[in-house]
């Protein structure tokens, strides 16, 4: 059984991007508006912007107070749409519930657009012609072509719909020739459906829910759950112990999905650097 060590992977990602980044001339910038003062969010926006001065971006963090209007939260993010020195936006969610998220999505415009939610790109990626893909999926790939999983004619069944995780790694298995079952809270016997897979990803948001009676023996396991237990330890979607020992290779929590996601986020923030270099 392997383990797929996100935290290596991650670490390689960086460490090309940062070569790159030493031949240009402007660093690219990446701006993250964090709106309240969630924990788990505020840990998420500190590890994204350590990421982004350790590969020599220009990193602008902007933190608003949870009474912000929508109106003025649109306007930072019109604010940042002009900024040349930015190349990248990243608006973290969730926001709070007097604000239309989506309205906020597709107010950054697509180019910018580095976490790759806007219609725009979530579109592109749906025909196979990506520009700027979700993190996390993107990420998920990347740790699967570490081990050389092949996912052409492999089923892979992912638990979630959310727009973040499950509907855009949906389509990223689809684009690599997998044939993909999406399960979600409604969805009837689940666990029969978990056992057919060769590739599962788990993004239920349920610590522990995925037992090792779940998992076909030999399945390759990625566990994308975040999930803070009340002693305060993190604990993934994916009952790691029992699991590890009939999957062919799992991912852990923490140090496995996390830090590829930021990775590719500074990726992502690169593609766009060079993508508006080329217009401008
Ligand atoms: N909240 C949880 N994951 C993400 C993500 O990938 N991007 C943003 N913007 N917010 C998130």
């Amino acid at each position: 059984m392997k383990i797929i060590d996100g935290k290596k992977i991650a670490e390689n990602l960086r460490t090309k991007i940062a070569s790159e980044v030493k031949q240009f001339s402007r660093p690219p910038g990446l701006a993250v508006i964090l709106v309240g003062d969630d924990e788990a969010s505020q840990v998420y926006v500190r590890n994204k912007s350590k990421a982004c001065v350790e590969v020599g971006f220009y990193s602008d963090q902007i933190h608003k107070s949870a009474n912000i209007t929508e109106e003025e939260l649109l306007s930072e993010v019109t604010r940042l749409n002009e900024n040349q020195t930015i190349d990248g936006i990243l608006v973290q969610l969730p926001l709070p519930s007097h604000i239309d998220s989506n309205k906020i999505i597709e107010a950054i415009i697509p180019e910018k657009d580095v976490d790759g939610f806007s219609s725009e790109n979530v579109g592109k990626l749906m025909q196979n012609k990506p520009f700027i893909s979700p993190c996390t999926p993107k990420g998920i790939m990347k740790m699967l072509a570490s081990i050389k999983c092949e996912l052409r004619g492999k089923d892979c069944v992912i638990i979630g719909a959310s727009n973040i995780v499950g509907r855009p790694m949906s389509m990223e298995l689809l684009n690599a020739g997998a044939t993909v079952l999406v399960c979600h809270k409604d969805t009837k016997d689940i666990t029969n459906k978990v056992k057919t897979a060769d590739v599962v990803i788990a993004a239920a948001g349920v610590a522990h829910l995925v037992k090792d009676d779940w998992v076909k023996e030999g399945a390759v396991v990625i566990d994308v759950g975040i999930n803070r237990l009340k002693d305060g330890s993190l604990a993934g979607d994916v009952d790691f112990n029992a699991v590890k020992d009939k999957a062919s290779a799992i991912s852990p929590v923490p140090g496995g999905v996390g830090p590829v996601t930021i990775a590719v986020l500074l990726e992502n923030t690169l593609t766009a650097y060079k993508a508006r270099l080329i217009d401008s």
